[in-house]
């Protein structure tokens, strides 16, 4: 599965990428938001850093609007995938984008049947927000596993990825349900590097260590 960093924090991104692991970063309005920085200047700050697709969001609701600021994102560098939110007008500006060569990550996804249409418009990624759809009382794996499911049966090119991802856990349940991606804030993956159990037996194994001579 590859992993994807949920995040506009550029020291976090270098922090992660560092690990080797980090196959992509997703951003999007309230994380760019966060970090209180120019929009394209950090988005491509971060292609300098992850070598892989870059999520950018487009906010535009008209579609004119919409094609004409997906291709300006796109412009900006190579590795950018933009993101549309899943609307009747997202839908066609995917297709009108995605025609001429823009990779496309759908987001705001809740359910197989928008994955489906996504894909169907010509998405190269769909977003199902996982931690979101849990919020609301419904189990966010069982539409990724859904999801995965409708990809496969019909050989869709198109890939899953996990986003609205709260703990490691959820990294793990992605990962059985066969997502493709999973978008992982930074402390998350940071978390997932830890165990109790690996700390204790280094302890133990570097004071063992000093018992003979060092190599
Ligand atoms: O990539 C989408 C993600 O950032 C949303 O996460 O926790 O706001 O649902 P959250």
């Amino acid at each position: 599965m590859k992993i994807f960093l949920d995040t506009a924090n550029i020291d976090d991104i270098r922090r992660g990428a560092a690990m080797g692991v980090v196959d992509g970063v997703t951003t999007n309005p309230t994380l760019v938001a966060r970090e209180g920085v120019d929009y394209k200047a950090r988005v491509l700050e971060i292609c300098s850093v992850v070598d892989g697709p870059i999520s950018a969001e487009c906010i535009s609701t008209e579609l004119e609007a919409l094609v004409s600021e997906a291709r300006r994102v796109a412009a900006w560098h190579p590795n950018i995938a933009v993101k549309i939110p899943m609307t009747e007008v997202g839908l066609a500006a995917i297709k009108r984008v995605s025609a001429e060569g823009i990779r496309v990550n759908t987001t705001l996804i809740f359910s197989a049947n928008q994955a489906l249409l996504a894909a169907k418009a010509g998405a190269a990624f769909v977003s199902p927000f996982v931690g979101r759809l849990n919020d609301a009382g419904h189990d966010g794996m069982d539409v990724i596993r859904e999801i995965v499911q409708v990809f496969d049966t019909y050989q869709l090119d198109c890939e899953v990825l996990a986003a609205s991802i709260r703990g490691p856990r959820d990294v793990t349940e992605a990962a059985l349900a066969g997502s493709h991606i999973a978008t992982i804030p930074p402390a998350v993956l940071f978390q997932m590097v830890n165990h109790p159990l690996t700390d204790k037996g280094i302890e133990i194994f570097l004071a063992d260590a000093k018992k003979y001579a060092p190599v």
